[in-house]
């Protein structure tokens, strides 16, 4: 036992341990100071997991290996489980003659003499607990040795949930710090969720490379915001940024839109053409739904990320450009090759850095501020003096799943604040409930139901039909056919 007054040295121990903040040096701190005292031959400290999980870990051991002190925790009867069970102290002053281990095959085994265990207690919840033996003989340690183990058990586990709290708070203070300043270079992506801070560090990381990036997301979640971001905060910052929608545009339009064509080419080609690699020498390419490339125009992208190299339609010259390539796509690109419809090849040039763009139903934290920058936005843009949302508006947006992503949030708000009379806006002025088929189409002829969702589906996407084709999970052709037999024209297309 200390050779100083108990009370005293518990005291000065105290004062020791909450000292200290990191808890690596602190837990070898308690377990020097129990081993030193008691005069200890081995030890260990167990520990609750943080993970949440109900599992105890070792954080320090004295003179004795991993292995050991899970062959001691392992055998139920054995002392550490009988702590950890009850949450009171243990003391034997020789294990070998002890009853209640009898069959304790970790304390034959390892001719264990005198085991003194105590629970490491905060609140009356078990958060550990501080095990020390001596197999040099028995009587090694007595009631005295247990009260003080109580006490300072008590005290170190005060000063082992400081500084847990402590490194908590130090790593939480660091995110924040880190979200400022990301916030900070990238004003116009608003966003504090976890999946958006992991994103914009990426865009940190590569923006100043020029390895192709990928972009993957349902529409509307700011794939073309983010290839925005990723080249005005490049070194290609000064020449142009490039978007061009490859879904919409006919194979041979596409081409000598991207490659340029020699005057007549082909019907219609009457003057010479600079594509828009040409044009985006130095810049960055945003080739925006990628996956509805066909596969000549996937060879010829292949060439210009393999050589830097592209020929006009209709000429044999060729010529190089330096442009970065940024791509986005609204289906999983690489389903797309599984399934054969693209290429393997170009799909690994393309993806060197892949971005993936969370839905806005993951990232719900970000729907309030959000909101609050698209109001300011059209309020600012409509000379309305509105200040926010009623809290009942408030709670409708973040509970709603927004099928449509930010654009469609963007879209509601504009509407609102354009309809809105009062300061607030109220959750009336948005149109979020849509009708459930389950109440109002059931009963309904299929194809009736049909035609509903994919009207409606085209005037949430106003009038797209790529996107709709997508949020419908359809080809765009089956979706041509439909409208076609409908007597909808390609001409009502926006
Ligand atoms: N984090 C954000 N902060 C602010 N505005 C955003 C954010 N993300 C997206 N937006 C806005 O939402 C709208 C849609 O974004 P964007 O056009 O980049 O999406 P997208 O993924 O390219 O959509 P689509 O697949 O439909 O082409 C844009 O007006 C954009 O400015
Ligand atoms: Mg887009």
């Amino acid at each position: 036992m200390p050779s100083q007054n108990p009370y005293q040295a518990l005291l000065s121990i105290s004062e020791q341990i909450n000292a200290v903040h990191d808890t690596s040096t602190l837990f070898d701190r308690i377990m020097d100071i129990a081993m030193e005292t008691l005069k200890a031959e081995r030890g260990f400290i167990l520990l609750k997991s943080l993970s949440g999980k109900a599992e105890f870990e070792a954080v320090t051991a004295r003179n004795i290996s991993k292995e050991t002190i899970s062959s001691i925790r392992e055998l139920s009867s054995s002392v550490v489980n009988q702590v950890l069970e009850k949450g009171e102290p243990v003391l034997t002053m020789d294990a070998q003659a002890d009853q209640r281990f009898s069959g304790a095959e970790s304390v034959l085994l390892q001719n264990i003499r005198s085991v003194v265990c105590t629970p490491l207690l905060r609140q009356n919840e078990l958060i550990g607990a501080i095990y020390m033996d001596n197999r040099a003989g028995a009587g090694h340690f007595d009631e005295e040795s247990v009260r003080f183990l109580q006490a300072f058990a008590g005290q170190a586990a005060i000063a082992i949930e400081n500084a847990r709290l402590f490194e908590k708070l130090q790593s939480e203070n660091q995110r924040l710090k880190q979200q400022i300043s990301l916030n900070t270079i990238f004003p116009e992506i608003i966003g504090t969720s976890a999946p958006i801070v992991h994103i914009l560090e990426m865009v940190r990381d590569v923006a100043g490379s020029t390895a192709t990036v990928l972009i993957e997301g349902e529409s509307g979640t700011g794939k073309e915001l983010v290839a925005r971001a990723l080249h005005y905060h490049s070194p290609r910052k000064e020449n142009l940024f490039i978007p061009i929608f490859c879904g919409s545009l006919s194979e041979n339009l596409l081409e000598s839109e991207l490659f340029g064509h020699k005057k007549g080419a082909f019907t219609g080609a009457i003057e010479n053409k600079t594509g828009l690699f040409e044009q985006a020498h130095q810049g960055t390419l945003f080739l925006d739904e990628i996956a509805d490339v066909n596969k000549n125009i996937q060879t010829k992208l292949l060439r210009v990320l393999q050589e830097g190299e592209i020929k006009r339609v209709g000429e044999t010259a060729i010529r190089n450009v330096d442009v970065r390539i940024i791509s986005a796509a609204n289906k999983d690109l690489w389903q797309e090759v599984q399934t054969g419809n693209f290429r393997e090849d170009l799909y690994y040039r393309l993806n060197v850095i892949n971005i993936k763009m969370p839905p806005l139903r993951e990232r719900k934290d970000d729907i309030p501020l959000l909101a609050e920058h698209f109001l300011q936005k059209f309020a600012l843009q409509n000379k309305k003096k509105i200040s926010g949302f009623t809290m009942e508006a408030l709670e409708l947006l973040k509970s709603y799943h927004w099928p449509g992503n930010i654009r469609e949030l963007e879209n509601s708000i504009e509407r609102a604040v354009i309809l809105a009379r009062e300061p607030k806006i109220p959750a009336g002025l948005f149109n979020l409930h849509r009708p459930r088929p389950e109440s109002d189409l059931a009963g309904k002829p299929l194809q009736e139901i049909e035609k509903y969702a994919i009207l409606k589906t085209l005037e949430l996407t106003g009038n797209n039909r790529t996107k709709t084709a997508q949020m419908l999970d359809v080809s765009r052709r089956w979706l041509q056919y439909r409208l076609k037999e409908w007597g909808i024209g390609e001409e009502q297309e926006q």
